[in-house]
């Protein structure tokens, strides 16, 4: 019998993995249109996958949502989240500023999510 933990950190790594093509998707895409489809189609939703099977997964651990760990992450990837979306739909060149706030946001995120301080 597959544990429900188990089900949901599959999904979990389902959704960072969209997370994480769509942030790549949308700054190394050379026209606007492509930028818009890979963060649309593949950041943001995965962004908003992430956080949900991610608050399921501290429920059903009993981890507090308030950890260091998870309100790290939490900033971390909005700031991510928010470089990929404006490279998106505001900035019309692509911005290195932009590249590196996205790729830092997410890493840090994910090295709090593993080592969990
Ligand atoms: C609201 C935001 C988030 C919450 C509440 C959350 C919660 C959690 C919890 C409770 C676990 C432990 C699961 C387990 O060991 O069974 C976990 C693992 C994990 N999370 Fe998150 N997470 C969030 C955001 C993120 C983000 C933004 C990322 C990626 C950028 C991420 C990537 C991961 C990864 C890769 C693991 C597995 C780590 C391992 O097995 O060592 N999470 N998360």
């Amino acid at each position: 019998m597959l544990s429900a933990l188990l089900v949901y950190r599959f999904l979990k790594f389902i959704a960072v993995a969209a997370f994480f093509a769509g942030i790549v998707g949308t700054f190394s895409a050379t026209d606007r249109e492509t930028r818009r489809r890979w963060a649309d189609r593949h950041a943001a939703p995965g962004f908003v996958l992430t956080w949900i099977l991610g608050t399921v997964l501290a429920t059903t651990r009993g981890d507090s949502l308030v950890s260091r760990w998870i309100v790290g992450a939490v900033i971390a990837s909005s700031i991510a989240i928010w470089a990929t979306l404006a490279q998106a739909h505001l900035v019309p060149d692509k911005s290195r500023a932009l590249s590196m706030a996205g790729s830092l946001g997410f890493v840090v995120a994910l090295a709090l999510m593993v080592f969990r301080p």
